[in-house]
């Protein structure tokens, strides 16, 4: 179902949201007691206004500022408490009226991200659910094609979400390969599965050891999405972290508020199959390959155990000094992979280390680069065009000096202290290309309502991926 739609005439009685600017002395759809009204609480510096005569229901947004990414933002953000009210007043429908297309836009997408819901473990889901089904722009000059982007971008995003927040007990790695050759079906990418033997037979060292506690296999998947008329030679390559479940390992995690939400671990994996789907419904005239490493971090009988040397599939020998730092040593794997791809640039997406989470807290994601200028430049433009911003940390020497150890090539645990860069060091080392590590492990689930972004995962990284792949689409 489309959430979004654009229509040029207004639908009687119908709920409306009014955008109108903060000095505005008429409006065609306010009659003269709503503009007194609103001349009242602009007074008093509010920034909406319900309305409601008994047939019809108006929200006032008062626009103060001109267009600009931060506007953008609070415009998702009124978009979001507009949700909110429509659906206490069970309202399934309702009509953006503005001055302009683009605040209208904005508004619509804060509105419907928030109107996101969890609801299908409820025995009865149908009692739990929002009113609200249908949001119309009213205007003249959008496109289809502005409408088809938004839905896009909404449903990739709540694809994200409903993958991370489904549990393991519903979505081990091999669930999440047939999740991905669904959706590949679906929007039209190639998606392939190493199984276990396969596996092995690569010699995923990383991989392998991860998965060796788990009750079930781990998998190795590659989606593929190349279109006959590519503007980039070589390909672009999103590799994410595929943990569906992080225990810790034998380095068990402490729970609560360590363990317990770790189903979240594969929101990295979440966000490259979402942007798959994107690329492929949007028909962008880009060579894109996903690649995600999937296996549970679990406690068994034949876990790897801290002390433990293994090979991984690029030959280097790793000492493992804690079975918690899980996510390099699978996703080390899968950036060697990548160089056989001969990649112009490779982004991973990686909930990799509580030390990001703790440096930034769940406002932006811990980022690393070794790209040029140019990509870097974009990337930042797209992050701050989505709000979903980064904060660059250095890959200073020193950071991959902590990683050393005296009996093997590296050990896969550095310092406490600026523990998301010496993870990206350890990632670094299996890299020969331009690459950005995006350490989401802050902002990909909230454990509380924030604004247009629920409880939950919240599909981070998604829209930031599409807006990035739309411009390097148009270079
Ligand atoms: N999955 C965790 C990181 C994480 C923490 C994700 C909080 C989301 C929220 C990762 O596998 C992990 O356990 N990292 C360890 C690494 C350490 C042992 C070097 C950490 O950050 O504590
Ligand atoms: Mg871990
Ligand atoms: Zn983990």
């Amino acid at each position: 179902m489309k959430f979004v739609t654009a229509i040029n005439k207004l639908k009687t009685n119908q709920a409306l949201i009014v955008l109108v600017k903060s000095q505005a002395k008429s409006s065609p759809f306010l009659n003269a007691d709503e503009l007194k009204m609103l001349h009242e609480a602009q007074k008093d510096k509010r920034q909406h206004l319900y309305l409601n005569n008994g047939k019809q229901i108006k929200i006032v947004v008062i626009v103060s500022d001109s267009m600009s990414w931060e506007l953008s933002e609070k415009l998702r953000k009124q978009g979001a408490k507009c949700c909110q009210i429509l659906n206490e007043h069970k309202i399934e429908e309702v009509t953006i009226a503005s001055f302009d297309d683009s605040l209208s836009l904005a508004l619509a997408e804060g509105l419907v991200l928030a109107n996101y819901q969890f609801i299908k473990y409820f025995s009865a889901p149908d009692k739990q659910a929002n009113a609200l089904q249908h949001v119309n722009i009213l205007g003249n000059d959008i496109s289809d094609k502005q409408i088809q982007y938004l839905n896009t971008v909404i449903d990739a995003t709540y694809m994200a979400r409903n993958l991370v927040n489904e549990p393991q007990s519903h979505l081990n790695a091999v669930q999440l390969s047939e999740a991905f050759k669904k959706i590949g079906k679906q929007a039209g990418f190639d998606v392939e599965v190493w199984n276990e033997s396969k596996i092995n037979a690569q010699k995923m060292g990383g991989l392998m050891a991860v998965n060796k506690g788990s009750k079930t296999p781990p998998t190795f998947n590659i989606m593929e999405y190349k279109p006959k008329q590519a503007k980039n030679k070589k390909p672009i390559v999103l590799v994410g972290k595929g943990v569906v479940y992080d225990t810790g390992g034998l380095s068990l995690k402490p729970t609560p508020m360590s363990m317990d939400h770790m189903k979240c671990d594969m929101a990295g994996a979440a966000i490259v199959v979402a942007v798959m789907h994107a690329v492929a419904s949007l028909k962008m005239n880009l060579h894109v390959i996903g690649l995600v490493p999937a296996t549970d971090n679990w406690i068994g009988e034949n876990s790897y155990a801290p002390g433990d040397v293994i090979t991984m599939y690029d030959g280097t020998t790793v000492e493992v000094l804690n079975t918690d730092a899980e996510g390099r040593l699978i996703l080390a794997d899968a950036l060697h992979y990548a160089k056989k791809l001969n990649p112009e640039l490779v982004c991973d997406f990686a909930t990799l280390t509580g030390a990001a989470e703790r440096a930034i807290g769940p406002y932006a994601t811990a980022f690393m680069c070794k790209a040029n200028d140019n990509l870097k430049n974009k990337v930042f433009e797209s992050s701050y065009s989505v709000f979903e911003r980064l904060v660059e940390f250095p890959l200073w020497q020193e950071y991959a000096d902590e990683l050393k150890s005296n009996i093997a090539d590296m050990t896969n645990l550095g310092k406490g202290e600026g523990g998301q860069i010496s993870a990206a060091k350890f990632l670094e080392h299996f890299t020969d290309y331009p690459w950005m590590h995006f350490d989401i492990a802050g902002p990909a689930f909230n454990h509380a309502v924030d604004a247009y972004k629920p409880k939950g995962g919240t599909g981070v990284g998604v829209r930031l991926m599409i807006d990035f792949l739309t411009q390097l689409s148009q270079k």
